[in-house]
């Protein structure tokens, strides 16, 4: 997602750039996706070079932007003990929560006929042994994403020229670094086993990191992932029935509304001063980091560490579970409406609309849009108030 301001390009150049940055022409290349793997996967320490201005400010006006400020104050007393305020004394037994799950949903297997795939021999230990990777799976990319939030909005405390912004900025760091907390204590004392990061996430968290302009942190990780995590969370707080994980769920989240509204209130004030072009960067960015995240969803990792090769079983999942596509799909119902409230969906020529209606996640344009969103999520304060008045 390299800047390439100062070039006129046409448009078929920049689709070849975009593809470029993608590795792939085709964006549903299943065999270019699953390619792409960690090839290190003992590394330690991650360290990705980059050059941005830290920047003063000297008009400390407090509240000239009333909507970040009024942020600003309900993220103060909205903060929470992740050692505290969670029920860590609950014991989860992964396993049965695992059975339990597919009981209520038909069974193993999701009723697909896998005789022509290696799951064809397959018995009820290796369907929860997949149920209980799967769910490792998830909250280790939960934890790594939560990491990629804490370095960019330390980056934002820096970059971004508005007291008001700097202020708000630093209650999210706190925030994120609570979320890398629970989700690596959860995955620790309950679950049984980490995975490294998946390296669609990864490529997507170092470009955000990488490119040097204020408002593109913004965009890749508060318009893009946290959109995206915000629709994740919500899906696994109706789906799980393990009490610890729902109250966790719903306290991150409580944070993450917040998180979103930032990135929709202080990117709504910068993206009118943007030139036509500067605003197709945008959406580039926006469209690519929706392909890494969507790929990265495929688990790949667990796969192999079942033995089962994700050529192998991917195209049968992808094609024929419906359930699955809607998952993926919904996983956008931020994201989409989000952009379009910012302008980029119809920017210059609609190109960004094109490519979501690609990907098919259009349909969420108008579903509401997380500007005020925080109001009703704020989980922590609506327990304090039942707290108090017990
Ligand atoms: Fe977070
Ligand atoms: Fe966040």
């Amino acid at each position: 997602m390299s800047s390439t301001e100062g070039k006129a390009r046409s448009a078929p150049e920049r689709q070849e750039d975009v593809n470029r940055r993608l590795g792939r022409s085709d964006v549903n290349d299943l065999e270019a996706i699953v390619s792409v793997v960690n090839t290190d996967t003992d590394e330690v320490i991650h360290s990705v070079p980059s050059e941005y201005d830290t920047i003063f400010t000297w008009d400390y006006e407090k509240a000239a932007r009333p909507k970040l400020a009024k942020l600003y104050e309900k993220a103060k007393n909205a903060q929470w003990n992740a050692e505290t305020d969670l029920p860590w004394e609950t014991d989860v037994d992964q396993e049965s929560l695992v059975i339990a799950n597919a009981v209520a949903n038909g069974g193993f297997g999701m009723g697909l006929d896998f005789s022509e795939t290696p799951l064809a021999k397959w018995n009820e230990k290796d369907w929860v042994r997949l149920g209980v990777e799967s769910q490792n799976w998830m909250l280790s990319q939960f934890m790594h994403g939560e990491q990629g939030a804490l370095l960019c909005t330390a980056r934002i405390v820096e970059s971004v020229p508005w007291i008001d912004a700097k202020y708000y900025a630093s209650t999210q760091v706190m925030d994120e670094a609570r979320h890398v907390e629970v989700f690596n204590k959860y995955l620790t004392t309950k679950l049984s086993g980490h995975y490294p990061v998946n390296t669609h996430l990864r490529l997507l968290l170092d470009d955000i990191l990488k490119d040097s302009r204020w408002d593109m942190t913004y965009l890749g990780m508060q318009i893009m992932v946290e959109g995206l995590a915000l629709a994740a969370f919500g899906f696994m707080f109706q789906m799980t029935t393990e009490p610890l994980l729902k109250q966790l769920l719903r306290y991150v989240m409580a944070d993450e509304a917040r998180h979103v509204a930032f990135g929709v209130l202080s990117l709504q004030e910068f993206y009118p001063q943007l030139s036509a072009s500067e605003l197709r960067e945008r959406q580039e960015f926006a469209y690519e980091a929706a392909v890494r995240m969507r790929d990265r969803f495929l688990q790949q990792e667990v796969w192999e560490r079942l033995g089962v090769a994700p050529k192998k079983i991917l195209p049968l999942l992808m094609q024929d579970l419906p359930e699955r596509r809607q998952f993926q799909s919904l996983l956008f119902s931020k994201i989409v409406p989000n952009c379009k409230k910012l302008g980029l969906l119809d920017a210059a020529d609609g190109w960004l609309r094109d490519r979501f209606t690609e990907l098919g996640v259009i349909q969420f344009e108008d579903w509401a849009d997380t500007g005020g969103e925080y109001e009703s999520l704020d989980a922590v304060s609506a327990d304090r108030e039942v707290a108090k008045s017990a």
